[in-house]
Order: structure tokens, then C-alpha cells, then sequence
């Protein structure tokens, strides 16, 4: 087991990557506990859940909205979780997300922690203190920072998860290796059958590689003011193709990542070479389906990016694989190159 610590301003974090989850037992407080958790994880690992009252979603993306925020409020208040209350979350990134908005919401802020229970939200979600909730086709624009006192990243708890939702999160992963670890990039193209299989031992290299490098960057730039910005390659065009195609986000993401690759080689910033070793290692875990969002759509979307000032946006070329950086660019110019793109080139 190897924990990362991350510190910020206010708070300390502890990533416990590789242990076993029912250890969480030993870490909370004796009462008022509340568990958050989804009806898929309840059917898998419900009988194995500390002795806590248990509120739950259902799984998936559309849970995460204001009104099933509300919902849960409520049942914390039946519940009897008062000021001194702590939310565990236990679940993927929506669980997460809904448990750190919650806990940072209800009666002023309580305290809370997670048992992260997919690769997308042990490599990047649960991570770094973001939570929130979409309004409408806008991703996350509700919400804010409060990192948990502890998150418990089990490897085994992969085995389980659907084969979708797994590739989804190496999604996740790929990018952190694009942003900030060669090395990592390395590993994932040259352990396709192990990561294939979801071998813990290397899950638990993986995810503490991802985790260490985020970990330093959150403990740098907490509220996205510079370096955190880089977290967020692939996702500019990603959420428009996570939002018009209601694709799986790490997919979306993926799509997001090839066409910041192609951005950045337009540019002149990365080799014909490096673009075609990203394009063929998403394209090798089935991570680019097609996607079409129309002229005039692509635009709307892009403008509700929470990343844009104005009509300029934050976006995220790579410099080469393992470094990136953030460039103000107007948005009409995301929108041509999405409208030009053509993959492969
Ligand atoms: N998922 C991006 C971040 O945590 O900043």
C-alpha cells in the first residue's frame, strides 16, 4: 500500500492506493456516518459495508443533478447526520462527485471521504478535491473544491466493473501519461495484456503513478489558477462529445484527447510520429468511436466550457508525450479546428 499525500491550504488528503477497501472500517469515526453509493456497488459489496445508514443513486452520469442532491439531503436529515456528520462515499465518479458537493453543502460543510471504486475515478476523479453537478448540457458548473480526508483506491474493486466503464477509465489514465508521465505512456503501450486483465500489481503501479502526479499538482495549484489547468487535456472538446453523444466520459475524453493531439501537431508543437503513437495506442483499446457534432452545435458547446473567459478559452496542446501546456485561444478557433479535423492526418 502507498500513500500519497495531498496537501493544500486548508487541508490534508491521503490516497491510500492498493488497500484492500474494507479496511475503511478503521478509519471513520465510530457514529454518525452516512454511506453514498450507487445501486450497482450496494448489489456487489453491500453485504461487506460498515454498519452505517446507506443512501444510494442511481448509477450513471444523470444522477448527477440538483434534484438528487436534494433527495439525499433529505434522507441525510431522516438519517439523523447532524453537524458533526461524515458522508462516505463509495462508488465511482458520480458517487464521488455527489459526496464532496454534499458533505461541502449540508449544514455548512461536514467532513467526508471516499472508497473509490472505478479506474476513472481512482486514477482522476476522486482525486484533487473537484465535485459538482451538471445543469443541463453544462458539465459541472455547480460545485466546488473540498478534498476528502482520505480516499482508498483498491485495485481489486477493478475486477468487477463493466468492460466499458474500465476502458472508460483508462481513458483517465492515458491522459495523465500525455500531460506528465512518459514513463507511464510507456507502461500502458507496453502492458496491453495486463492492463487488458486488470492485473492488480500493475493497476496498483498505474494508479500510483497517475496519483503521485496529480497529487503534485493539486498541492501546487489547488483552484486551477495555472498548472491544474493541463488536467484538463481532452476535455474541451471532450465534454462537447461526452454531451452531444451522451458517450462514456473517458470515450469522450479519448475523442478529445486525439483531436488535442491533432490541434498540437497542426501547431507544430508535437511530431507526426508522437501523434501517431497516441492516435494508435487509444485507437488499440477501442477508445475513439466516431463522433459528428454539427456546425453551429460545436460552437454552443464550447461556450458553455467552464474553462472559457469570454470568448476565449483555456485549451491544452501537448508539447510532447509526458508535457503539456495551457494557451488562451479564442473559441472560433477550437470550433474551426474541430469543424477541419480529419483523423489521421
Ligand atoms: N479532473 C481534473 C481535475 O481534477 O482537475
Amino acid at each position: 500500500m502507498e500513500k500519497i499525500v495531498i496537501k493544500t491550504r486548508d487541508s490534508v488528503s491521503d490516497i491510500l492506493v492498493g488497500a484492500a477497501w474494507e479496511k475503511v472500517k478503521e478509519l471513520l469515526p465510530e457514529t454518525g456516518v452516512a454511506i453514498l453509493t450507487d445501486e450497482n456497488i450496494i448489489n456487489i459489496y453491500g453485504d461487506r459495508f460498515p454498519e452505517f445508514p446507506v443512501v444510494s443513486i442511481s448509477p450513471g452520469e444523470e444522477s448527477k443533478k440538483l434534484e438528487v442532491l436534494e433527495k439525499l439531503a433529505e434522507k441525510l436529515l431522516d438519517s439523523g447526520i447532524d453537524r458533526d456528520g461524515f458522508i462516505l462515499g463509495i462508488g465511482g465518479g458520480v458517487v464521488c462527485d455527489l459526496a464532496g458537493f454534499l458533505a461541502s453543502i449540508y449544514m455548512r460543510g461536514i467532513r467526508c471521504a471516499y472508497v473509490s471504486t472505478s479506474l476513472l475515478s481512482q486514477v482522476d476523479a476522486s482525486t484533487g478535491g473537484k465535485n459538482g453537478v451538471n445543469l443541463g448540457e453544462a458539465k459541472n458548473v455547480l460545485g466546488c473544491f473540498k478534498q476528502p480526508e482520505f480516499v482508498i483506491c483498491d485495485p481489486l474493486m477493478l475486477k468487477t466493473l463493466p468492460e466499458e466503464e474500465y476502458l472508460s477509465g483508462l481513458a483517465e489514465l492515458i491522459k495523465t501519461a500525455l500531460i506528465g508521465d512518459r514513463k507511464l505512456f510507456d507502461v500502458i503501450e507496453n502492458n496491453q495484456a495486463g492492463i487488458l486483465s486488470r492485473d492488480p500489481d500493475l493497476l496498483s503501479m498505474c494508479i500510483s503513478m497517475a496519483v503521485n502526479f496529480k497529487a503534485a499538482v493539486v498541492t501546487a495549484d489547488e483552484k486551477e489558477t495555472g498548472l491544474r489547468r493541463l488536467l484538463n487535456f481532452g476535455h474541451t472538446y471532450g465534454h462537447a462529445i461526452e454531451m452531444f453523444h451522451s458517450f462514456r466520459h473517458g470515450y469522450a475524453v479519448a475523442s478529445g484527447m486525439e483531436l488535442a493531439s491533432g490541434y498540437s501537431l497542426e501547431k507544430g508543437l508535437i511530431t507526426l510520429a508522437d501523434y501517431e503513437r497516441i492516435t494508435a495506442l487509444l485507437g488499440s483499446y477501442g477508445l475513439l468511436p466516431a463522433h459528428n457534432i454539427p456546425d453551429g452545435i460545436i460552437a454552443r458547446l464550447l461556450l458553455k466550457d467552464k474553462k472559457k473567459s469570454g470568448n476565449d478559452i483555456f485549451f491544452v496542446f501537448l508539447n510532447g508525450i509526458g508535457s503539456a501546456v495551457a494557451e488562451k485561444i479564442p473559441v472560433s478557433e477550437a470550433v474551426d479546428f474541430y469543424l477541419h479535423y480529419k483523423p489521421g492526418k
